[in-house]
């Protein structure tokens, strides 16, 4: 049972789903024994008593609600005094779920067995909304009910109305004299999050999720409402969606199969979903239902898992159900998307840019099939308006690939031990007084920016991400070491001006904490002191110790982070440019600016408006640029990198100005580059091509007019050879593009392939 005793969430979590069985089958227990056998096996204030404490079960923890449960299958009991009730012309079943691939062929096999003839499966998306039974005659829609306890439903007909797609009076001809027709009332995601926004806006409670919101807004009455409440409903109502997935009362569907039934449904104008195919095998319906697994969020609903029905509707009759569910279908339930969690923390973060953002620090918990333990509160605005104490249990969403997210809190398990969260007025990590960049801004930041370590720390992670330098070593926690160790005291990096000075002696003291994985927080041995690693060194291997070396060795980390700058001082120019951290240049205005410029020293002595008539990069990324380079330790880092031996610009570009195409040394000429051409990577090779206005190839043809040949060429030079295509070294490749064709001495001078140099270069091709 959920209490206030501070139970950690995962354990409350247990004792409340089980406390949760025991009602539902309570519930179930009393409303079969009355709806089935004509008894009371339960007092209806204790019938009430039950409902009620499940329903404030499935509100504290979200997780345990699902579409069958008792409290969405309100009982003709409870809620009849609002809706009238309906009668269904035939009983609303569930469905069984399944958690598993395994169990889910359990069930196929069993399904196999007893239909002994080929079975074909319809699957269908799960649709977490509300259940519908629309009832047609001659055409006509005469009711619409929700499912209440199956038998009877209360009568939502003026309401369901106002949702757009469903038809008053069905198109075509062929229309039985009674028909049911069940499905799935929701709200599409995007107008989900519409709603709730607004509501926050309002100062109106949020929904927990689409399917709350759904049944929210489609059990309201008309009655009683002011003109502006009725303006609001009647816009809700409008934003609702339907599809429909069965049947139910129809004496001869004149279809075969479900999938039959669905192209009549959808001929007569009822809304049938999409996202829907026939299988001829278990395996194949199993691979639907990991396909969406993976991609729930590119559906315009939420879906809570996948149905698979046997297509022939002659097997529906032949399997028959049971008291609760069809034997001929089954639901695939996915984890949850939205758990409980308790908030340890709110800790602020202070990243590249020095914004100080404010971050829920939470017990580790699987929601959408990931650990979550943190999630951004965006600043202390978001905060207040999320409602949060530190020491609260949250509501925490994370729907497949989208960031987690706190919805709000649990406001019924405080104990009173729970406090508010204080925008710190410094830095918490260099101690500068916070401020807003500009008045009106709501983000606070970290004015320090040449020296704070987090801003430090994330701008020398930037230099190595993907997108800038792309040295595969300099991530996350290696930029951390080398600018917020535990020793040495003094940082190797104070800013990234040192970087492409750094030397193995530099990184070998460096030791830093030991952080746990789940929760990042510093692990401690048994007597309580913090652990700490030095992840640039090793002990001396026993054949090193006989050659001598005394003392640690570095580690190959070390030895690959230091090899790898030095391979980035290579880099195209437009990845420096990246790697420099210039407000709003990103990888295409660096490399508008790189081609258009080819050098540093180019962009830095371009007018504002020279900076901003270049083709994707604009005034506002000049004037980034011009206030970049007035910043004095901005300058510095530029002159330590070049001492350093930093490529500042693209060899054989033209200049300022001169389009590379347009009379580039290369123009009108085919490149292609392979093996390893000693001082480029790979992409320079080919950006230098490009920049001199040749045409860089992939693949040798006739029309190829130099293959760039290194060690480790392989089938572009056999193919250049047999096509007798002129073939030449790394230096050779220099020369021309630098000076063109007529730079190079006579064919006839080139070594042979064989001689290319051996250096030690990186590899421009992956034959
Ligand atoms: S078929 C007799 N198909 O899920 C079979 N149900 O948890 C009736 N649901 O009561 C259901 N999407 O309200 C079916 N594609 C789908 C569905 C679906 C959502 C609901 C339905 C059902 C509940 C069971």
């Amino acid at each position: 049972m959920p209490d206030a005793t501070g139970a950690s969430p995962a354990a409350a979590l247990a004792a409340a789903g089980e406390e949760a069985a025991g009602l539902t089958t309570r519930i179930l227990e009393a409303r079969d024994a009355y709806y089935e056998r004509n008894e009371v096996i339960v007092s209806d204030a204790e019938y009430d008593g039950l409902i009620h404490r499940l329903e404030e079960l499935e509100r504290l923890f979200p997780e345990l609600a699902s579409q069958d449960s008792p409290t969405q299958t309100v009982g003709g009991r409870a809620e009849t005094t609002l809706f009238d009730p309906v009668q269904h012309a035939e009983r609303m079943l569930s469905l069984d779920n399944v958690f598993s691939i395994e169990e889910f062929e359990a069930w196929a096999a069993k399904v196999q067995v007893s239909a002994n003839r080929a079975v074909h499966y319809l699957c269908e998306l799960k649709i977490d909304g509300l259940a519908i039974n629309l009832r047609y005659e001659n055409g006509v829609l005469v009711s619409a009910a929700t499912r209440g306890d199956g038998v009877v439903g209360e009568d939502v007909t003026e309401n369901i109305a106002l949702v757009p797609g469903i038809p008053a009076r069905l198109t075509g001809t062929g229309h039985p004299p009674l028909m049911e027709v069940r499905g799935e009332v929701f709200f599409p995601v995007e107008s989900f999050r519409e709603l709730n926004a607004a509501q926050s806006a309002a100062g109106e409670r949020v929904f927990a999720n689409p399917r709350n919101a759904a049944s929210g807004s489609l059990r309201q009455k008309a009655e009683g409402k002011n003109p502006e409440q009725l303006a609001l409903m009647t816009a809700r109502l409008g934003r609702l969606r339907m599809l429909v997935h069965g049947i139910g009362a129809w004496q001869d569907p004149g279809a075969d199969s479900q999938s039959a039934v669905y192209a009549l449904l959808a001929g007569w104008g009822l809304p049938t979903s999409t996202h829907y195919k026939v299988v001829e095998t278990p395996a194949e319906a199993s691979a639907f239902i990991e396909y969406f697994g993976e991609h729930r969020g590119s559906v315009e609903h939420e879906i809570d898992g996948i149905v698979i029905k046997v297509d022939e509707l002659a097997l529906h009759d032949e399997l028959g159900a049971t008291n609760r569910a069809p034997r001929w279908a089954i639901a695939y339930k996915y984890p949850p998307e939205q758990v409980n969690t308790k908030l340890l923390d709110i800790v602020v973060s202070v990243g590249r840019t020095g914004r100080a953002t404010p971050f829920a620090v939470m017990e580790p918990v699987r929601v959408a099939g990931s650990v979550v333990r943190q999630a951004t509160l965006h600043n202390q605005d978001v905060v207040k308006a999320k409602g949060v104490l530190i020491g609260d249990t949250v509501v925490l969403r994370k729907a497949g690939d989208v960031i987690p997210e706190v919805l709000g809190p649990v406001v019924e398990l405080r104990d009173g031990t729970e406090r508010e969260f204080v925008m710190p007025q410094n830095c918490p990590v260099c101690g500068t007084a916070l401020k807003a960049a500009k008045d009106g801004d709501i983000d606070l930041r970290c004015p320090n920016a040449r020296s704070c370590p987090a801003q430090v720390r994330g701008r020398v992670e930037h230099i190595g991400s993907r997108g800038a330098l792309d040295i595969e070593v300099l991530g996350e926690v290696t930029a951390a070491a080398l600018t917020q160790p535990t020793v040495p005291e003094t940082p190797p990096l104070d800013t990234e001006a040192g970087l492409f000075e750094l030397t193995i002696d530099d990184l070998l003291p460096i030791t830093v904490v030991v952080r746990d994985a789940e929760t990042g927080l510093p692990r401690e041995d048994e007597d309580g002191t913090v652990r700490q690693r030095s992840p640039f060194r090793r002990n001396p291997t026993a054949a090193e110790k006989k050659a001598g070396l005394e003392g640690p060795q570095p580690s190959s980390n070390a030895v690959k982070l230091i090899n790898e700058i030095e391979l980035a001082k290579t880099k195209p120019l437009a990845r420096i440019l990246v790697a420099l951290n210039i407000r709003h240049v990103g990888p295409v205005a660096a490399r508008a600016l790189a081609n258009h410029f080819g050098s540093l020293e180019a962009i830095r002595a371009a007018s504002r408006d020279e900076l901003a008539e270049v083709d994707g990069v604009g005034g506002i990324i000049a004037d980034a640029v011009i206030d970049w380079f007035e910043v004095d330790w901005h300058r510095e880092i530029v002159d330590r990198w070049a001492a350093a031996g930093v490529q500042f610009a693209t060899p054989g570009h033209p200049g300022p100005g001169a389009a590379a195409a347009a009379g580039g040394v290369l123009t009108g000429l085919t490149v292609v580059a392979t093996g390893s051409l000693e001082g480029f990577t790979r992409e320079g090779a080919a950006e230098a091509i490009i920049a001199a206005g040749g045409k860089n190839a992939s693949s040798v043809s006739k029309k190829t007019d130099f293959v760039a040949a290194g060690p480790g060429a392989g089938s572009k030079l056999a193919k250049a050879e047999a096509l007798g295509v002129r073939i030449i070294n790394a230096d050779q490749f220099r020369v021309l593009l630098e000076h063109g064709p007529d730079g190079l001495a006579p064919a006839a001078d080139a070594p042979a392939s064989a001689e290319v140099e051996d250096a030690a270069t990186v590899s421009t091709d992956t034959e």
